[in-house]
This record gives C-alpha cells, structure tokens and sequence, in this order.
C-alpha cells in the first residue's frame, strides 16, 4: 500500500503537465501576428494545445505542422540561412526584428529579401555607400541592392554573362524603388556618371510621370512593366541601354476610382506649366476634366502648395489641401519633367508638341454627345456645351474640326457585295458607341505617346556594340481588386510565369545540380504552377486562344466567352465559378459574367465584361484616318499611315493579348539566357506607414514568392558554388609557386583542409566545391588578406600536403598489413575446418574396426586365464592348448582382416568376433568339464568364480550393445528433429517472404496515401491562401468575407461545370476533399479495426488523461490501446522535435541508440497485431552504442531496456564519461525510447536480449531502485492478466 501511494504522486497527470511546461519555447500560427510564442502544454491526438506566453492571446490548438521551434531571444541575421532554427516562424522573426532597426534588407541565400521602410533612412543610399559596396561579396557587407547590383556586375565580369535582376513583388513593396537604387548603382559603380549613365538615370522621372500613378495601394504605382538594360562593352563600362515596356494600364485614361488618380503627368502639367505655356494648351483645374474624375488634389508639400494658384486647383483639393508623399510632388516634378526632356535631346518645340498631346486627352475627353432630335437612325451629335472642347481639342491635334466631329459620330463602313467596290457608307453611332470611339481614340493617342517617349529614351541612349548587358526587370506583382478585369488577368499570368521561372531555377534547378554533384542533400517539394500556366496560354483552349477566337466572331458576346471558359476547362482544380468565390462581392456575379483562377498566391476572381474589348485595342477606320491625315507632326508619327489594322479585317487582328504573349516569350527566352538575381520586396502594412509590420502580411507575401520553401532548401543546402578551375584560377595570380603547380582539385582540398574551414560549411561535389551561406565569403576573405598571412597559408599548405600524403601511404600500409592478416587468418580457419571434418570422417569409417579390434584382443587376454587354469590340469592340458593356440590363431587372423580391410563393416567384424566367442566358449566349458572330471568339489568354488566373471563379461557386453543402440536411436531422432527444422524454416522463410510482400503493398499504399495527403495539404494551403487573399481585400474594401456558407459547386471536380445548383459550404468542400483522400485509406483501416484498434476512440482523450488510464485502468484492452496511443502521440511530438531541432544540438534527445531508432524507421510499416496483450511478458535488452562526436575514449556506452510487453517501462544508459542515466515509465516518458519493442527490431538482435537478473543487478548496481510492477498491485492490470490466463 504504501508503494502504491507513492507511485500515485510519481505518476499523477499534474507531473505530466508539468514536464510538458518545462518544454521550449515554440512559435504557433496567428491570423494577424503571423507566428507568436508559446509553449505546448498539451499533445492531442492530432494537435497539440499550445498557450501563448503573452496573456492578451487565447489558448489555441494547431496541427503540428503549424508549430515550429524558437530560440530564445529575439533574431537578428543578415542572412537569413543563418538562422538557428531554419523554419518560416523565425524567418519571419528575424525580419520584423530587423525591420524594426531599420535593417530592411536580408538574405535567404542569394536571394535579397527588401522591406519597404516606407521612409528615408539616413545614408542607406549615399554615394558613400554606393563606393563601400564596389567589389565586395555577398555577404561581406550588410544585404543591400547594391550588393546584388555588384554581384551582378562581378558574375557578367566572371562568367562572361549577361544578367538579370527580377524585382518582384505586391504593388506598393517597393520595386520601382529598388530598380532605381539598382540603376543608380549600376551606372554610377564607376566613381561617377557619365553622360549615357545620366542620360539612363534620367529615363527614370519621365517614365513615371507618363506611367504611374496614384492608387490606393501605392501613391506612385508603375501601371505598366520594364525591363532595363544596361549595356557593357569588353571592358564594362556602359555603353547604352535599351528599355522595354509592357501593358501600360489604358482603362485609367479615362476613369478612375475615387481614391486614384490618372497618370501623374496630368496632374503635373495642370499644376506645374507656366501661364504661358496653360494658356496655349487651354488648360484649367483637374476638376474641369472628366477624365480625371478620380481623386482631383495634386501631390505638394508646404513650399509648392504655396506656389500653385488657387485657380489651379480642384475644390476637394482646396477643402482638403494637398496629397503628401516624400518623393511625389506635382509642381516641382514638371519642372523635372521638363528639364530631363531636355536632356534626353528634345527641343523646346518637340516638347510642346507631347503636352500638347496631353492637353488633347483631357480636352478630348470633356467632348460629350447627345440625341439627334427626331433623326430616324438613332445617331448623334456632339452636344452644345462641349463645342468648346472640339474647337481646342481639333487645335491641338490638328486636325479639321469638322472632320473630327463626323469621325466621333459615324463609322465608315465598305460596302458588301451588290454595290460598287469600294463605295463608302457612313453609319451613325449612337451616343455610348461615340463616347466608346471618343475614349478609344484619347487611349490610342496616349499609349502610343508612352510607346513614343520610350521610343524617345531609347534613342538618347543607344550603342553600337555591347559585350554584355544587366537587365533589371520592375513589373506589376500578384494583383486582386474587388473587380478585376483583362489588366489583372495578364498580369497575374505574367506573375504566373515569373513564379515558374523562379521555381525552375532556384528550385528545380538547384536540386538537380545537387543530385548531379552527389551531395546528399534532401528533397523538398513546391508547389508547381504550370497547370495555371497551361490554362492561360495552352494553344488550342488556353484563356487567351478562346478570347481571341472569340473576337473573331461575327458577334463577339462575354457571355459567350465566358461560357466557353468554363466548358473548356470544367474540371480544372484552378478554374472556377465567379460564386466559388470567398468574397461576397463575386458571388453575386453569375456564371457567364466571370471566372475565377487559383492562382499561386491565391484565387481571383476575374469580371469578363469587357475582356474582349480591351482585348482589341484597334481604333475604327474613321478615327484612323482622321489621326493618319493630321496636321500635328507627332501625332503623325504616332500613327503612320497605311499601318490601319481594323478596316482590313478580323484575320490579321494582333489582339493585345497575344502580343503580350509574345513579349512576354521574348522576355522569359532573355531571363533563361542570363544569369539571374531575385530581389523580394515586401510590403510590411496596407496602410502604406513606416514603423508598422504587419506578420501575417509579410508571412503571405514570403510564401507566395517561394522564398520560404528556398529556405527550406536551403536548411541543407549550399548557395555558393565554384568550379574548382574557376576557383583554382580566381586565386592563381596571388598565390605563391609552390600551390600555382597544385592541380585544381588538390588545391581546393588543400586550401579547405588547411585552412581550418568547418567540414560543414563546405562539400566537395564532382566538379565544384560547395559553400555554406555565407562562407565563401570567408575563405575569400582569408585568400584575399595581406602577403604575410598567405606565408602562413602557404606553411599550412605545404605541412597539410605532407601531411596528407604520409596519411595516404601510411593508411595504404595499414591496408595491405590488414589484408595479409585476414589471409593468414583464414588460412588457419581454413586448417582447422579440415582437421575437424577429416577427423569425423576417419573416425567414422574405422570406429567399428578399432572397437572391433579391443573387443577381440579382451578374447586373448581372456585366454591367458584358461591356460593358467589349464596348466593346472593333469589331463587333455595339451588338448586345451592347442585350442587356446587355434582362437589365437582366429584372434590374429580376424585382427590380420580388420587391419588389412579399411572397409570392412561392423557385422563382418562382429561375425567373427562371435565366431571366436563361441569357439572360446567352447573351449571353455571343455575345460569346465576338464576341471570338473579333475577337481570336483574342492575346485567347483573356483569355477563358480570363472563362471561369475564370464557372467560379468557377458553383461558388460550386452550392455554395450544396448549403449550401441540407444545412441544410433538418439542419432535418428536428432536427424528426425533436424529435418522438421529445415521444414519449419522453409515455411518461415516463405511465410517472411509473403509478409515482406504484404508489407511491401501495405507500404505502397501507405505512400500512396501520404502523397495524397501531400496534395490535399497542398490545397488546404492553397485556399488558406485564397481565404487570407480574400481577407486583405475585403479588410482594404470594407468587403465581406462570409461565414456563411460561400457558394460553391459540390466537390472540386464536379463534371457539371453550370447546371448544378446544389450549393454547400466551404468546410464541407474541405471535408469532401478530405474524405476522398480518407476513403482511400479504408481498407487499411479495415485492417486495422480487424485488429481491433479502433475499440476505444481516444482522440478526445487527452495525454495526462492517457498516462492516468494507463497507471489505474484494471481493463487490460483499454490499458493496451492508451499505452499504443500515448506512444503513438509520444512518437509524433519526437518526429516534430526532431523536425525542428537546433541546429547546433544534433545528437541531443536521442531516446534510444542510434541503431535502433533508425531501425524502427527503416522498418516497413507493419499493423501490429493486438495479441501481445494476453502474452505480455517482460523482456530485457542491452545494446552498446556509438555517440557520434563525443572524445575517442568516451564514445562507447552501453544502453539497457527493460520491455513491459511492448511498451517501455525502464530504461538504462551508461556513459564513459558521465554518470548513468536511470529512466523509469510514467515519469520519464518524454526522454525514453518511444518505439514499440517489435518496432525496435530488438528482439531480432543477436545477443541483444538478456535475463531478467542481469538487468536487474546492473540497474541495481548503478543505483536504480529494484522494479515494481504497477501490475504488482491486485487491482492493477497484471491483476487482469493474471485472471485471464488462468
Ligand atoms: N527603399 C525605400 N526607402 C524608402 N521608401 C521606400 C523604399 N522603397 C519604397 N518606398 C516607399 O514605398 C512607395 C512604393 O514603392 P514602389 O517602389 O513604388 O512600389 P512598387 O513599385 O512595388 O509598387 C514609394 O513611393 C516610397 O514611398
Ligand atoms: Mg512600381
């Protein structure tokens, strides 16, 4: 009892609370932190329970792959592969740390991570930064573009390449900066700019006044992509450069949602232009023009907004007072503007004649129309109030007012047939299709103005002949309004393809080149996007082909389009119904007016209203030919006669979306020939503030971009790599004669081995040494140091190779002595297996003929007797010595027989043996008779006495006989015992061979299964995506995201792309997909419940409440399921632990030897049959073990188990060099080998498994108190089996 009492405290679910509560710090998955801290105070079935170590948080339960190790104070790294603990929670740490510094930028590998300050941080771009970077490596410096820039620079130097730098990102994350910083590194890297140099930076104020502006995301958002080329000539010095221009966003010509803005050149020139220059144009306040009927105040600060006149600007603007920004100003950019155009060589004329063309726009677009009254075709007329603005407008561009005004109105149409050829009808339009014309026109005029100014910029920087070019790429990133149209769709496809580029080749790439290279290092999978890809561009029914088709019918309809979409690709996973949407806004679109794409980075819902025309960007013949034939020599060149595309068909149309297309081609075909940098802007807030960071927000923007799953990759993997020559030749002009003469490879070695380097940090592949994050930088450092430390590298070197070479030649020594050894060795094996097996077989053959031999000379001895007697014969003496002198002669006859016959056999020898016998017999009782005629009474003692010993004789033989045959008996039964082996063993090894192969499908399918799972992650993690997409959005639009239910066709890949109107919700939709994956694992589950696991539901049950059960439960089946589950929970939190251990602890938390845990995982994955149960026994182990890194002297150790049935209940280590380690059950669970017996493999372990004494009196000896069974206890389940088996 009192035992009892006392293993109740030892085991009381508060212990297990608490030694949970002693566990490390964790991070754990927040909606709106990202990740925060806390501990894990419960392991569940399938969760863990884990309290935040912040109060104002509540307690929450996640699946374990939300939870991750942290270290215990706050990270601060440069790059980020630097991490203690290489998961996405301390990733995510370590930027908002370093955010929060003013360290926006960080590594992942080669990778820059940049976080927009959204401020200015004092000389993070000073000319005296730009000079610090130059020539260094990646790493030496704190992360900067500019380090990205130089490496660039450096690798088209190197390797003789061009390069590209693909800035990437959310709008407002900061790209178009970052492209400037690169640019101006990238000109200036050389002491300072020249004239081309300049003349490139100076590209970048123009661009942006035509193609950016205000939106709600970005106050000087590029609504348009580039790709920058700075061109090198052999000696890299810039030569020229050359821009392209992708998608300028044309829709914000004309309208603009209340918080933006139309392109900042507007707004500029309204603001900015001197009286002079206003009066010409005709210009006024933003509020006179429908085409800016956005936002209408201008970007000023305190000094400009004192320099605008009052008339110059809206009423909002003068109710509210200016925008601000730190580097928008309307005013002061004009000036800018102005001044650049200079310089990119345009005369004062030339840039009249752009605002002019700008001025035109706005004019153009105040030209309203209204009814004919009482025209019987339908058409009409421009209205009263807006002559005005025909009159400027016709000025400014030049063209006659009257024809402008019948080209705004009428279409000209050629005659069909029946007519004359040729003939020219005019069709009145009505009023939205003049106002459609009105606006086609003004975007016409200002996109091909944009195309122009690049076209300008070009000009002023051309070359004649570059070796190289650096290629900076700044495109729009992932995009999603509440209403998204063709703008987002070509350029989230764009996005798409980026993402696929960048997962090709850091990704696939790089895990190719390690599997090449044979290093060893571990798979990681991503999330492939090509399936979106081909759903875009496919040739036959991607989105694009089936828009242009479209176009190309007699009556183009969206609906129709859309319809087509949808069949198309009906069971897509990334294509779906405007109501699968999580946003309420596009459930209410209806199934032909959209379509929404899982994209990468979540699902977006795209409105196809007007797909088809934004896809055709054509202008009717009539205003074709009105711009061809005007008098504006710049709107001439815009529009160059007999380049009219509409009037002659559908069948040469080149539809926007093709070109892009196209372009794009182009571009990727570029990225694929280049080296490549990846820089990775993130926006830190959607409130576009500095000093705030938002977790969740940068989280998402990191795992869309792929960057987290290269940290991954990176957890094992080494983001330098040089090839030996390259390196060897890097290093030849300074290094000494003596390692010049080295060949390449046995100078890397000699350098690493040498130099002391960590044999982590680096790898020898096949044709490159690998490095580490971060260390090459090292080894350049130390390469690169003063002559005086070389000496003492070339030393080093030297001694190492001497070193090396005597290690060489001496090991091959060892080896050959060993081999000798061995051949000596077995040489005596050899002997002795001979010497033993020509023994037996002697022995056999000639037993019988030596026995024979000794039984037959006993006769002789025998016979001595029978003369002593006979000599005391007065009578027939002679007579019995001759016959005494004939059995010696049969004697020597029969030994004459054995000895010269080797083969002679027992029956032969025995016959004449009896032959001899009988005749000595004979003679005897002869003699008897003899003895008795002579002494009769007196001598009748005497030959009773002969007589007892012949008797004894007798016996003594019969009893040999009977020896004889129970040995040939014993010998039958052992053949007997020994073929019913052989049986048996034949029948394991078949029954093995058939488990193997039920394993082996067992195991199949298990694989199976957990790639199926893989993917059904896979998806959870993607509409995870969708729902935090759909919850930023709705956040920035005051949308909704519904709880309730969200529309969306029942499964996934339902084949009824329409009809169905069965509408469930979003978790069933999860559980649908998560019963299909399960459904699939029924049978195994069958066999399962067949073995009756699934008896007791403990899922519920919590792990104090298993460890409870397990010490008080007298119900031996539920006493058996809560000890697998408590182990199976035990198994999944060490796999976890194991997961995300410390770097730098590799070898702690081992439970058991080596040996055996990887045992248990090489293993296949057997159901284990519930019989152990009723035959629970106790068993006990001892293995020795091998502690990895630990001094020679202390490696070896041993390790005992003691096995309560299948469970551990005691466990032992003893260490050299450190006291032993005594475990016990029920305290010690979390530290003890958590694996079944049959999965340790123990008890297939020759020699492993020992008695219970020897267990005990080492446990006993190292201090261990002797073991008491709970079971002990009546009540307790020994009790129960005990009951059982009797
Ligand atoms: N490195 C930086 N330092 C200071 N402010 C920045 C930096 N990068 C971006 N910003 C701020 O963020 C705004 C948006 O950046 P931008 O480069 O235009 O974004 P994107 O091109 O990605 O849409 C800029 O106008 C600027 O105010
Ligand atoms: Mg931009």
């Amino acid at each position: 009892m009192d035992f009892y009492a006392n293993n109740k405290e030892l085991h009381s679910a508060s212990s297990v609370k608490k030694m949970l509560e002693d566990t490390q710090l964790v991070w754990v998955r927040d909606a709106a932190e990202g990740y925060i801290q806390g501990r894990i105070t419960e392991i569940g079935a399938k969760e863990f329970e884990v309290t935040p170590t912040d109060r104002k948080y509540p307690k929450r339960t996640c699946h374990y792959d939300d939870i991750h190790s942290s270290c215990d104070g706050p990270q601060d790294h440069d790059d980020n592969c630097e991490l203690m603990l290489l998961n996405e929670a301390t990733f995510l740490d370590n930027l908002k740390t370093r955010y929060y510094k003013d360290k926006i930028y960080t590594y992942v590998a080669n990778i820059l991570i940049a976080v927009n300050p959204y401020r200015e941080i004092k000389e993070l771009y000073a000319p005296d930064t730009i000079k610090k970077y130059n020539g260094r490596s990646l790493g030496e410096l704190p992360p900067h573009v500019f380090a990205i820039a130089d490496k660039a620079i450096r690798d088209m130097r190197v390797y003789k390449l061009s390069q590209s730098i693909i800035v990437s990102g959310e709008s407002g994350a900061g790209k178009t900066e970052s492209t400037k910083y690169l640019l101006k590194y990238l000109c200036y890297s050389h002491d300072s700019a020249g004239p081309i140099e300049t003349k490139i930076l100076d590209a970048n104020p123009v661009l942006e006044a035509f193609g950016n502006a205000k939106t709600t995301r970005n106050n000087n958002s590029s609504r348009f992509g580039k790709f920058i080329e700075v061109h090198y000539d052999a000696k890299c010095q810039v030569v020229g450069g050359y821009i392209s221009h992708y998608l300028l966003e044309k829709s914000r010509i004309c309208t603009q949602s209340a918080e933006e803005r139309n392109y900042h050149v507007f707004y500029m020139l309204l603001a900015g232009a001197p009286q002079q220059l206003r009066d010409k144009l005709s210009l006024g306040k933003p509020d006179d023009y429908r085409y800016l009927s956005g936002c209408t105040q201008y970007f000023a600060n305190a000094k400009t907004e004192q320099l605008i006149p009052g008339s110059q600007k809206s009423k909002n603007h003068q109710q509210k007072g200016p925008l601000k920004d730190p580097i928008i100003d309307d005013y002061q950019h004009f000036q800018n503007l102005d001044k650049a155009l200079g310089r990119l060589g345009l005369s004062d004329s030339e840039k009249l004649g752009i605002y002019s063309l700008v001025a035109a726009v706005l004019h153009l677009g105040n030209i309203a129309f209204e009814e004919i009254p009482d025209d019987v075709r339908g058409g009409c007329q421009v209205s009263e109030a807006s002559e005005q603005s025909l009159t400027i407008t016709s000025g400014l561009l030049g063209v006659d007012q009257t024809e402008l005004r019948t080209a705004l109105v009428s279409r000209v149409m050629q005659s069909k047939g029946g007519g004359f050829k040729g003939t020219v009808i005019m069709v009145p339009l009505k009023i939205y299709e003049a106002s459609n014309a009105r606006d086609a026109l003004a975007k016409a005029i200002y996109s091909r103005l944009f195309d122009r100014i690049v076209g300008l910029i070009n000009q002023s920087i051309p070359f004649q002949a570059s070796n190289f070019y650096i290629g900076v790429l700044d495109i729009a990133g992932f995009e999603y309004f509440t209403v998204n149209s063709f703008e987002q769709f070509c350029i989230n496809y764009c996005n798409e393809k980026l993402q696929k580029f960048f997962n090709d080749n850091i990704l696939k790439n790089e895990q190719e080149l390690y599997k090449r290279e044979g290093l060893n290092v571990p798979e990681i999978t991503f999330t492939d996007n090509q399936d979106i890809i081909e759903l875009i561009e496919a040739k036959s029914n991607g989105i694009f082909t089936l828009l242009d088709e479209e176009s190309k019918l007699p009556k183009p309809s969206p609906s129709h389009f859309t319809a087509e979409v949808h069949k198309s690709w009906a069971n897509h996973y990334r294509l779906g119904l405007p109501r699968s949407s999580r946003l309420k806004a596009h459930r209410t679109l209806r199934d032909e007016e959209g379509f929404l794409v899982r994209h990468f980075a979540g699902a977006v819902c795209y409105n196809t209203e007007q797909f088809i025309e934004k896809n055709n960007d054509a202008l009717h013949a009539s205003l074709e030919g009105l711009v061809q034939e005007c008098d504006n020599p710049l709107l001439q060149t815009l529009f160059p006669s007999g380049s009219s595309t509409s009037v002659r068909g559908k069948l040469n149309f080149i539809s926007v979306g093709s070109k892009f297309k196209t372009q794009l081609g182009e571009l990727m075909e570029k990225l694929e020939q280049n080296g490549t940098n990846f820089i990775r802007c993130i926006k830190p807030n959607s409130k576009m503030i500095d000093r705030q960071f938002e977790g969740s927000l940068a989280l998402a923007q990191l795992k869309c971009s792929g960057t987290i799953s290269v940290l991954e990759l990176m957890e094992h993997g080494y983001p330098s790599r040089v090839l030996f020559a390259d390196l060897y030749s890097m290093y030849k002009s300074v290094l000494p004669p003596e390692l010049v003469s080295l060949p390449a490879r046995t100078f890397c070695e000699a350098m690493f081995q040498s130099l002391n380097l960590s044999a982590k940090d680096f790898k020898f592949g096949i044709t490159k040494v690998f490095f580490r994050p971060g260390k090459f930088v090292e080894f350049d450092r130390i390469m690169r140091s003063d002559p005086e430390n070389m000496l003492a590298i070339v030393a080093k070197v030297k001694k190492w190779l001497i070193r090396s070479r005597w290690v060489k030649s001496a090991l091959g020594a060892l080896c050959v002595i060993k081999l000798k050894n061995r051949i000596i060795y077995r040489n005596k094996c050899v002997l002795v297996a001979q010497r033993i097996a020509r023994g037996y077989l002697a022995r056999k053959q000639h037993r019988p003929r030596y026995q024979g031999l000794a039984k037959i000379n006993k006769i002789r001895i025998n016979t001595v007797k029978t003369i002593e007697i006979a000599s005391g014969l007065k009578m027939g003496r002679d007579e019995i010595v001759s016959g005494v002198n004939d059995i010696y002669r049969q004697i020597d006859e029969a030994i004459k027989k054995i000895k010269l016959n080797p083969r002679i056999t027992q029956r032969e020898i025995d016959s004449m043996y009896t032959v001899v016998m009988a005749n000595m017999n004979k003679l005897t009782v002869d003699l008897n008779t003899k003895l008795k005629e002579q002494q009769q009474a007196e001598e009748q003692e005497r030959l009773r006495k002969i007589q007892e010993a012949l008797e004894a004789e007798r016996a003594a033989k019969e009893a040999e006989e009977l020896r004889l045959r129970e040995e040939a008996e014993n010998k039958r039964l052992k053949a007997e015992m020994e073929t019913r082996r052989k049986a048996a063993e034949a029948q394991r090894l078949r029954q093995e061979e058939e488990d193997r192969r039920a394993a082996l499908a067992l195991q199949e399918q298990l694989e199976k299964e957990a790639k199926d799972d893989a993917k059904y992650r896979q998806q959870l993690e993607q509409e995870r995506r969708d729902h935090e997409l759909a919850l930023r959005l709705a956040n920035e639009s005051n949308g909704q995201v519904e709880d309730s239910p969200p529309v969306i066709r029942n499964g996934v890949n339902d084949a009824s792309p329409m009809g169905s109107n069965k509408l469930i919700s979003f978790s069933q939709v999860v559980s649908n997909i998560a019963s299909r994956y399960l459904n699939k694992s029924e049978n195994v589950r069958a066999q399962q419940q067949a073995l009756g696991k699934q008896k007791y539901d403990l899922s519920k049950w919590k792990y104090s409440e298993l460890r409870d059960a397990i010490n008080t439960s007298c119900d031996i089946e539920l006493l058996e399921a809560c000890r697998q589950e408590f182990h199976r929970r035990l198994k999944v939190y060490h796999a976890w632990k194991a997961k995300n251990r410390k770097r730098t602890t590799m070898d702690e938390n081992e439970r058991a030897p080596r040996s055996v845990m990887e045992a248990a995982f090489k293993q296949p994955p057997l159901v284990q049959p519930i019989q152990e149960i009723v035959t629970a026994q106790h068993r006990y182990f001892r293995i020795p073990f091998m502690r990895a890194n630990a001094p020679d002297n202390t490696k070896r150790g041993l390790w005992y188990a003691h096995f309560d049935g299948q469970w551990i209940a005691r466990q032992m280590e003893l260490h050299a060099d450190k006291p032993p380690i005594l475990l016990v059950a029920g305290t010690d669970d979390m530290q003890m080998c958590e694996l079944s017996l049959e999965e340790t493999g123990l008890t297939r372990k020759r020699g492993a498994e020992i008695l219970e004494h020897e267990f005990n009196r080492e446990w006993e000896r190292n201090g261990g108190k002797a073991y008491k069974n709970l079971g002990a206890r009546p009540n307790g389940p020994a009790a129960g089996i005990q009951k059982q088996q009797s």
